[in-house]
């Protein structure tokens, strides 16, 4: 049998390593600026956790796409499908209410969802979640808005497209629920049958569908935003001024609806073109109520996830980042049996200050050139029992066929002035680019 990763899975591979990093470190620098602090959750939470907060209607979430089992002590446990559940968990758990307000938090990590797989959509994938708990000014759902944004623009993604709208308060989700249920009565047997089954559970999520038939039904029928309550309208107006004075562009949504059943008032997602007009990059919004249905403190929350893998799709396309694999300063050449023991421990050593590579076997000097060439590193340093009765190493530099015997105390410095050039190599390279 031949083993294969479970469908909707993948593997990061080496080379892909530099631009999560990349995404990772510019997430954790804008963020951390805006004093958002890194938060670390568990990757299984108790059922209960997702059942409360995603909603029994959330896009058939919590009846089809969760990852859920019982372990060997009989307990319920779920893979999170998103942060945001286990996050407010965690608040409640250890008391950040207590702590200065608002409470910023970031985390980054795998999330679970039996989903049907296709392009930017798998059953594991890693989301980067923000939450901004702690207060229901609508500073702080432009502030979540804004960081969203800034995050993507630094990571190499400055034109991204910024849906706004607001899903009001329970009484105007109520209210225009009733409103689509006694419009679409009369047509229920025309609805796909995913719209069929929102119509009972939650209508607003039918104007989400992509079914034609489906989006003619609705084409005509009033949109939450037309709906709004006075408190509602007047924060949403609100967050669009922010935007505005930030000079954050954006689109409003009058239909803008989620696949959670947690959102009040705003919500918000942010989308780019190169990976198709479907999926989004990340979404999020205001989820004030969420924390006491928890069990925890009445304290208001707005917050987003983006999907790294959409992200690193729409990065690729644009040709951003680093795609480099790194590669050893030097690779070690053991010309004959000994040398593989002094060069293993050479190498140990060196790698205090830089990347070295060796030979676990001796090498001809052939064989041995042509390793370090694939390795991809810069030096190639040959050892066998000529150079030890000498005292000294064969130092060759691999692009330019440079070689000289140098004395084994003095190979340290070698390198180092090496690395030093390479760094300005790489920094007149990206000040080109930048130009
Ligand atoms: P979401 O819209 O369900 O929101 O997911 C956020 C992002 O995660 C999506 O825009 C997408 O990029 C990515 N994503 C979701 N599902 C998949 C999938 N199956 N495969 C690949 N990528 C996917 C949330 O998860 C909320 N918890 C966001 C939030 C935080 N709201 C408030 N705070």
């Amino acid at each position: 049998m031949r083993l294969s990763a479970v469908k909707g899975t993948f593997d990061i591979l080496p080379d892909d390593q530099p631009r999560w990093r990349h995404l990772l470190d510019t997430t954790a620098r804008v963020l951390g600026r805006a004093g958002v602090d890194e938060i670390t959750t568990p990757i299984f939470e108790h059922r209960e956790v997702f059942e409360k907060s995603v909603g029994e209607s959330a896009d058939l979430v919590v009846q089809k796409e969760m990852y859920t089992f019982q372990d060997r002590g009989g307990r319920w446990l779920t893979l999170r499908p998103e942060f945001t559940a286990g996050v407010l968990r965690a608040f409640i758990e250890h008391g950040m209410h207590t702590w200065p307000s608002p409470v910023k938090l970031w985390s980054a990590g795998p999330a679970f969802r039996a989903e049907n797989v296709q392009r930017g959509r798998f059953r594991q994938f890693h989301q980067v979640n923000c939450e901004l708990l702690g207060g229901d000014s609508a500073l702080l759902d432009a502030e979540a808005i804004a960081l969203l944004v800034d995050t993507l623009s630094a990571a190499g993604l400055p034109g991204v497209h910024v849906k706004v709208g607001s899903v009001g308060d329970p009484e105007d989700r109520e209210r225009y629920n009733g409103y689509l249920r006694e419009a679409l009565a009369p047509f229920e047997r025309e609805l796909s049958d995913t719209s069929r089954e929102r119509l009972r559970l939650n209508p607003m999520r039918i104007l989400d569908s992509k079914d034609a038939g489906d989006q003619a039904l609705v084409a005509e029928l009033l949109r939450p935003l037309d709906m709004l309550g006075n408190a509602a309208r007047g924060h949403f107006d609100e967050v669009l001024a922010a935007l505005e004075r930030w000079g954050i562009t954006y689109e409003v949504e009058s239909a803008i609806v989620r696949g959670l059943d947690y959102y009040r008032r705003t919500a918000f997602e942010v989308h780019h073109a190169g990976i198709g007009a479907q999926s989004a990059l990340g979404g999020g919004g205001r989820y004030d109520g969420l924390i006491a249905k928890l069990g925890g403190p009445d304290v208001p929350g707005v917050g987003w996830a983006f999907g790294i893998e959409r992200v690193l799709d729409a990065l690729s396309g644009e040709g951003v980042g680093p795609v480099e694999r790194r590669r050893p300063l030097a690779y070690l050449v053991a010309l004959d049996a000994e040398a593989v023991g002094e060069l293993a421990a050479l190498a140990r050593r060196l790698r205090a200050e830089h990347r070295v590579e060796h030979s676990y076997t001796p090498r001809n000097p052939g064989k041995g050139l042509r390793d370090a060439d694939r390795s991809g590193a810069r030096l190639a340093v040959l050892r066998g029992s000529r150079e030890r009765a000498a005292g000294v190493v064969m130092l060759k530099d691999l692009r330019t066929g440079d070689q000289q015997s140098l004395d084994l105390s003095e190979l340290p410095d070698a390198l180092r002035r090496s690395a030093g050039a390479s760094q300005d190599d790489s920094a007149r390279l990206a000040a080109t680019r930048d130009h």
